[in-house]
């Protein structure tokens, strides 16, 4: 798992395992920021907590060599991205060809792209007066949120939302979607053709 920030969602993952619902391991979580939540929940859980930031890199090419050495030390077999705030580059993508994942607090490919992070996503939704807003787990691509859809949920605007209160109602969603997801991985029912996500199966 990469995170920035917090962690909830990484909180979220972990008690989805420990209730049988998501078959996985969390074997490392990586962050570009040494002071991020998620490092600290890591430890709390012992799982490898791991700063790596480019800046302590003489060039980008030896920041992917170190990242991709990582990766393949702890055997990762998916990346969940949650609130990582740096784009990976082409060749971590390449490596990880359909196995890197995204969530994303709004119906994509509304209120997504560079720069649209946090409130700004949310604020977004309530200055166009969207009647719904919601939550995207997708593929990872080269792009800023452009990867195909393999699950979105929607979550109501109220007229008295702020920002905050649909962030805090989005994460109620983000948290029970991500660990679906992620199962569906798990249970390899997931299936690419062409850009699209089709999922095997569905209930
Ligand atoms: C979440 O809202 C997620 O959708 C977005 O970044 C936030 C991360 O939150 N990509 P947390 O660190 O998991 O609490």
């Amino acid at each position: 798992m990469f995170a920035s920030g917090r962690g909830s969602n990484l909180a979220a993952l972990l008690s989805a395992i420990g209730k049988g619902e998501l078959h996985a391991t969390i074997v490392a979580v990586i962050s570009n920021k040494a002071e991020a939540g998620a490092l600290d929940i890591a430890r709390t859980h012992g799982i490898p907590a791991i700063h790596l930031s480019s800046e302590l890199f003489s060039s980008p090419d030896e920041f992917d060599q170190t990242l991709l050495q990582v990766l393949q030390e702890h055997r990762v077999e998916i990346i969940a991205l949650a609130g990582y705030l740096k784009k990976l580059s082409s060749s971590i993508i390449r490596a990880y060809k359909h196995r890197i994942v995204n969530i994303h607090p709004a119906l994509l490919p509304a209120f997504g792209g560079k720069g649209m992070y946090g409130h700004k996503v949310h604020q977004g939704v309530l200055d166009y007066g969207c009647k719904v807003s919601g939550v995207t787990v997708h593929l990872v691509d080269e792009g800023y949120d452009t990867g195909p859809p393999i699950l979105q949920r929607c979550v109501a605007v109220k007229e008295d939302d702020s920002a905050e209160t649909l962030a805090a109602r989005v994460l109620e969603q983000e948290h029970q979607i991500y660990a679906e997801a992620l199962q569906l991985f798990a249970e390899e029912r997931i299936e690419i053709h062409g850009r699209k996500v089709i999922i095997k199966n569905p209930a």
